[in-house]
């Protein structure tokens, strides 16, 4: 019998900070933990690899270890047990450590959506699906099934690159503002790339405006990254005009337009890592991550704001907490696995398809 999590949810910090650790002394390279750089501090810390989508995605296809602690979100953890090898076991220490954007799409609207479409054209032939990491692991097998493959806000560009030499039009689901960004910056017009609202039928479009579009966007958005308005960066730069913006491309289209960069989390690190001593930084992601760049780089000089004047923190990332990492190792040592995220082999075969197809087609 595994031990419950009540009585961890009592513990300190403190106290699971030293469970965490014995923990891992004890289960040594059986055990691998993945954390995304959203997470909290007191678990990023324990992180043998911290990294972006993409990066945390080859390390859990490239690793070892017998367990795979995931401290991220949902479908990391699924990610994780689709590239792994068959015995190698995938664990989100919180169950309910979602993604609100992947939930805003379904198997069940995809597909209708995919119906739907087929009664202006043949999508077989004329749609590349292409599903954002951030999606549940029964859309990545859609986009397997039908010659579609998966991306990261590292890849966009390249992934939809490869999608266009498929097909001439793209269904990209679930997040507009990424869908956006990335079609924008290789020169498709704003008017070619609609979005389809999953709660209208058509999606709401005309079939002139289906027919006419390159890009045909899924109606979601990251709560987090949704926050981040321009008008901020206005105020901001009223007051410091010498700053430099940088935002994650899941921000709206007038926020990316007003920044001086735009890349995932591992490139917004590396870029004020590798900027100027004495730069000032507007960043627009999430907050754990800005708070922790700003503790990081102040020794050099360099000041980094948090572009929202409100708490803009990814709460289901923050469900991982050092309560439940030191539940779920405490029961690796004793041979108990609890929250083991598996993805039945039908769906997680079509996945690895599309997964793969990205892997490839990535610098
Ligand atoms: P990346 O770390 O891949 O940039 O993604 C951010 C994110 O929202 C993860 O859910
Ligand atoms: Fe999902 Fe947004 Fe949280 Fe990323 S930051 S996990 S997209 S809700």
């Amino acid at each position: 019998m595994s031990a419950a999590i009540q009585p961890y949810t009592l513990l300190d910090d403190d106290d699971c900070e030293v469970r965490i650790l014995r923990a891992r002394e004890t289960l040594g390279e059986r055990l691998v933990i993945l954390g995304h750089h959203y997470q909290r501090d007191e678990v990023f810390r324990h992180a043998n690899f911290t990294g972006d989508s993409l990066k945390l995605s080859r390390q859990a296809a490239a690793s070892k270890a017998d367990y795979i602690v995931f401290c991220g979100v949902h479908f990391m953890a699924e990610v994780a047990d689709i590239l792994s090898r068959p015995e190698q076991i995938s664990i989100l220490p919180d169950l309910s450590a979602g993604c609100s954007m992947a939930d805003m799409a379904n198997l069940q609207n995809v597909e209708r959506a995919w119906q739907e479409l087929s009664e202006i054209l043949d999508p077989e032939v004329s749609i590349t699906p292409v599903t954002y990491i951030n999606s549940a692991a029964d859309l990545k097998g859609f986009c397997g099934e039908h010659g579609g493959i998966v991306c990261t806000s590292t890849n966009a560009r390249h992934v939809l690159e490869w999608s266009f030499k498929q097909k001439e039009k793209v269904l990209f689901f679930p997040d507009q503002h990424l869908g956006r960004n990335t079609g924008h910056t290789m020169g498709i017009p704003l008017d070619e790339m609609v979005v389809w609202d999953y709660d209208k039928p058509l999606g709401g479009l005309t079939a002139e405006e289906i027919q006419n579009a390159k890009i045909i966007l899924w109606k979601g958005f990251c709560s987090v990254h949704q926050m981040f308005q321009p008008e901020q960066i206005d105020n901001f730069k009223q007051k410091y005009p010498e700053t430099l913006i940088i935002s994650h491309p899941e921000s709206p289209f007038e926020v990316c337009q007003k920044s001086d960069y735009i890349g995932s989390t591992e490139y917004i690190i590396n870029t004020i890592a590798n900027a100027e001593a004495n730069t000032r930084w507007l960043v627009a992601t999430e907050l754990n991550l800005v708070n922790r760049l700003h503790e990081q780089y102040k020794h050099e000089g360099k000041n980094v704001h948090f572009m929202s004047p409100n708490v803009c923190m990814c709460s289901t990332m923050f469900r991982i907490d050092p309560q439940h990492m030191a539940w779920v190792l405490e029961n690796l040592v004793d041979g108990h696995v609890v929250n083991q995220v598996s993805v039945p082999a039908d769906v997680a075969d079509n996945a690895r398809l599309a997964l793969n197809r990205m892997l490839d087609v990535s610098p």
